[in-house]
């Protein structure tokens, strides 16, 4: 099963210039605690935004492309990918980017939202938009960085 999770502003904005936009250290340990033991898929811009592989995370690199692929793994046809983990028991995490989101949101049954209570003008990358009434919504918790608040709010397929 496929399960996202995206930190978004309040107009689901996601990246500016290949980088996140807002600096959420609070946020990023919630990130690791969500995935850590985990397999995580995302695009090939969002594994190079990464300053190093993520420890104790298996990875799966959505590409068109040729890349070195130490330590992680390549995957080129998403159809073939999707057929084979979308009734598994075990948890992929969608991590990113906007153009992976886009493409798995309709098989993603959990998403695990970071709401950002900020505004980006400039971004450059958005989250889908999505039918919240096709989930149920759970506050798992609220928190505040550098004077920036977010809750972690779960969305599951109904
Ligand atoms: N706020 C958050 O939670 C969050 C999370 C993750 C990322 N981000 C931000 O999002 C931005 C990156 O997102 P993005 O939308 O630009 O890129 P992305 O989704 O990370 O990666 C796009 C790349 O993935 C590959 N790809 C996508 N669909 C494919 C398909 N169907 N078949 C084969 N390859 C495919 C292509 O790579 P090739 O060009 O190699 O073919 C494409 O250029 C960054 O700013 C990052 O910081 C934010």
């Amino acid at each position: 099963m496929f399960s996202m999770i995206a930190a978004i502003g309040k107009n689901r904005e996601l990246g500016k210039n290949g980088g996140l936009i807002w600096q959420l250290p609070s946020d990023l340990k919630f990130f690791k605690e969500q995935t850590t033991g985990k397999k995580v898929f995302m695009g090939k811009r969002t594994f190079e935004s990464l300053p190093r592989k993520l420890p104790n995370r298996e990875h799966f690199v959505l590409t068109d492309e040729e890349m070195d692929s130490e330590g992680i793994n390549l995957v080129w046809d998403l159809d073939k990918f999707v057929k084979e983990h979308l009734n598994s028991e075990e948890e992929i995490f969608v991590i990113g980017g906007g153009m992976v989101y886009k493409q798995m949101l309709p098989y993603a049954k959990r998403l695990v939202l970071t709401e950002i209570n900020a505004e980006c003008p400039d971004a450059d990358t958005y989250f889908p938009e999505f039918n919240k009434q096709d989930f149920d919504r759970k506050v798992l918790g609220s928190n505040s960085d550098n004077g920036i608040s977010f809750e972690h709010v779960e969305y599951v397929r109904k």
